[in-house]
């Protein structure tokens, strides 16, 4: 199995529209399940969907309007990694 991909829009209407927020909660929650080495993690500077954003694309999929508070469950659901720690 390849690695997991998070493609996070740093443009800045996705910035503006919270994607700085997004970007911590992940890396607290890759930092958090140890999974950081079965994920990349790449930014983009725009996905061309701006008034859907903010914008984050997770293994080729993309998620629009992504509120902090749904990340750490969007990642849940879409992460495909087996041996996922659960929470200590
Ligand atoms: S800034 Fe994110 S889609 Fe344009």
């Amino acid at each position: 199995m390849g690695k997991n991909t998070i493609v996070i829009c740093m443009g800045s209407s996705c910035l503006a529209r919270g994607n700085g927020r997004n970007l911590e909660i992940i890396e607290q929650y890759l930092f958090r399940k140890q999974i950081k080495d079965k994920v990349i993690v790449k930014g983009t500077l725009c996905e061309e969907e701006c008034t859907q954003g903010p914008n984050i694309i997770i293994n080729g999929k993309i998620f629009h309007k992504v509120c902090s508070s749904d990340v750490e469950k969007i990642l849940e659901r879409e992460l495909s990694i087996p041996e996922m720690k659960e929470d200590a």
